[in-house]
């Protein structure tokens, strides 16, 4: 793993859209694999920013999301597919007929897990799956477990993450109990992950996931077994790690 660690939110965001543009200029045509969460907005600004400026192009990019919340339409404004319209297809030169998201409305939401796997696969995998992470260690929609799941799945919300994700929402009820998610196993065929994590309350998540035991009880644990992660963090996110001894990039 390589673990950059920088001044705050701006510093990571700027270091984390130059990972992911390096990406589209080695490879055009590449498979990205995108997540929601307020972590990667400024990221996606930055890319957003670079494109507009005719820096950055996402005219061939294919992009497949992590997940969705079960029951939500693409035209919610909380459902994930707005979420990445909003903040990212809608303001760069990307075919939105080659992004995808799992569908939150399907009516068979097992059959449209399993479709979501055959795309996944029949793309060749991310080249660079991008991944923030909850405050439990989550990835995706990936919670803390008795076991790590490999496909894509509907999962039940912990507690702790529709807490977190109530203040989105009008109140705590309206927050969907279920989502749609990738399992780890799209995650680990990606060619490189990024994970970016800002903040104090990230701090105890990243050590799990760099120095925890690899466990579901912390799914970004397996990420221990990637051959290929790049950490990017701000101060407070990574303070832990630096605590405890950890050798970080600056
Ligand atoms: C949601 C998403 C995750 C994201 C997490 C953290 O649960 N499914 O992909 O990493 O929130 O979000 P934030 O970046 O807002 O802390």
């Amino acid at each position: 793993m390589r673990i950059y660690m920088e001044k705050d939110y701006a510093a990571m965001s700027r270091r984390a859209a130059h990972i992911i543009a390096a990406e589209i200029h080695k490879n055009p045509a590449c498979v990205l694999g995108l997540a929601t969460g307020s972590t990667p907005i400024g990221t996606y600004q930055k890319l957003v920013e670079w494109c507009k400026a005719g820096d950055l192009s996402f005219a061939e990019v294919t992009t497949v999301n992590l997940d969705e919340y079960k029951g939500l339409s693409g035209e919610h404004d909380q459902s994930y597919r707005y979420f990445m319209n909003d903040n990212l297809f809608n303001h760069v030169d990307i075919d939105k007929d080659f992004t995808f998201v799992p569908d939150g409305l399907a009516e068979d939401a097992e059959a449209e897990c399993a479709e979501y796997d055959e795309l996944v696969e029949a793309l060749g995998y991310a080249d660079l799956q991008l991944l923030g992470i909850g405050h439990n260690g989550h990835i995706g929609f990936n919670e803390p477990d008795t076991c790590f799941t490999k496909e894509t799945h509907v999962v039940n919300l912990t507690d702790s993450t529709i807490d977190a994700n109530t203040r989105f929402f009008a109140n705590r009820d309206e927050v969907p109990r279920q989502a749609l998610t990738m399992g780890v196993g799209c995650i680990m065929a990606a060619g490189r992950v990024l994970l970016i994590a800002s903040g104090e309350g990230k701090a105890d998540a990243v050590y799990n996931t760099v120095c925890g035991p690899i466990t579901p009880e912390c799914p970004a644990s397996i990420l221990q077994l990637h051959p290929d992660v790049v950490i990017v963090g701000d101060e407070a996110a990574l303070s832990k790690l630096v605590a405890a001894g950890v050798e970080v990039c600056k």
